[in-house]
């Protein structure tokens, strides 16, 4: 059983003070884009229980025991329907490793869908999104797809209405960053401050809901993106290059460091492309479009 996922962008992200459960309460507006995993479960003998392997870049990156969001998914779905969790899982990965785009939340939600389906649990959607929020706060979105408003810690989600297509050029790091790291940072850098309750700007969701990449590209908000360019400076050059090079908007992709440029064009995309390839500030250039659907079934055996 094999299931696509897309990595997701936050078109704006607001941070709110740190909780006494050491999470910060969000508003933010997920979009989900073509760059995507493959996760693929298959049947293993009883008694073999949980084997998990990764391919493709970054995989050095990816952790290969318990604490993979993937294998803790499949486990999780497990003991929910009860059956044991005899399956080996492949990640192929296309989203960046530790990028700030979910690539291990989409894992998890990949891996939700396809051991669903070959356990035969079928459990309802309610249900996997109710599972996935507790294996981090980006999964229940990863599920879903599209574009979508989430509070809480990001996973309760409202779908956003959102005209036409959006496209986007990711500039990758070369290494990655770590998001406990970088909300850390935030705490530091506000500390001593008052941290507003987290909101939803509505130029964004009016730019959606006209599908001007003009106006969302002026719209384009993150509150970690400070505390990512704190962590790792050179983001600074990254996102000026863009914006030099002419993309609508330019931002920090999450808790970082992938940078997102909207941009008008497959013209626009290529100008970008061609002035940061040989700049050595980033390790490599992609090109993708949003919104795209969430974590679906692309093939059964
Ligand atoms: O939920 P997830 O495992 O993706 O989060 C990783 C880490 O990011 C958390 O352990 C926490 O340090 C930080 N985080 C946060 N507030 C959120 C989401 C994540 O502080 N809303």
């Amino acid at each position: 059983m094999t299931v696509r996922v897309p990595a997701k962008v936050n078109l704006q992200l607001s941070v709110g003070p740190v909780g006494p459960d050491g999470y910060h309460p969000l508003s933010t507006v997920f979009h989900a884009v073509s760059l995507f995993d493959d996760v693929t479960a298959s049947r293993q003998p009883k008694g073999a229980g949980l084997r998990l392997a990764v391919r493709g870049q970054g995989v050095g990156e990816v952790p290969l025991g318990p604490s993979n969001l993937a294998a803790r998914a499949a486990i999780a779905l497990a003991g929910r329907v009860g059956v044991e969790p005899d399956v080996a899982l492949l990640i192929r990965k296309g989203i960046p490793v530790a990028g700030g785009m979910a690539g291990g939340s989409a894992d998890a939600a990949a891996a939700l869908v396809a051991c669903d389906a070959l356990w035969g649990s079928h459990l309802p959607r309610a249900e996997l999104h109710a599972i996935a929020a507790t294996l981090g706060a980006d999964v229940p979105f990863l599920l879903m797809g599209g574009t979508a408003i989430g509070t809480g810690r990001g996973d309760r989600l409202t779908p956003v209405l959102a005209s036409g297509r959006f496209q986007w050029v990711f500039a990758l790091a070369h290494e990655g960053l770590s998001t406990p790291q970088v909300y850390r940072r935030f705490d530091e850098l506000t500390a001593g401050r008052q941290v507003p309750r987290p909101a939803i700007d509505s130029a964004v969701l009016e730019a959606l809901r006209a599908g001007s990449a003009h106006a969302l590209g002026a719209a384009l908000t993150n509150d970690l993106q400070d505390a990512a360019i704190s962590v790792r400076p050179a983001l600074r050059a990254v996102l000026d290059a863009g914006r030099d090079a002419g993309a609508l908007g330019a931002i920090v992709s999450g808790s970082g460091p992938t940078v997102a440029f909207l941009v008008a064009d497959d013209a626009a995309a290529m100008e970008i492309t061609l002035a940061l390839s040989p700049s050595g500030l980033c390790q490599s250039l992609r090109q993708a479009f949003g919104p795209v659907h969430g974590a679906r079934i692309t093939a059964a055996a």
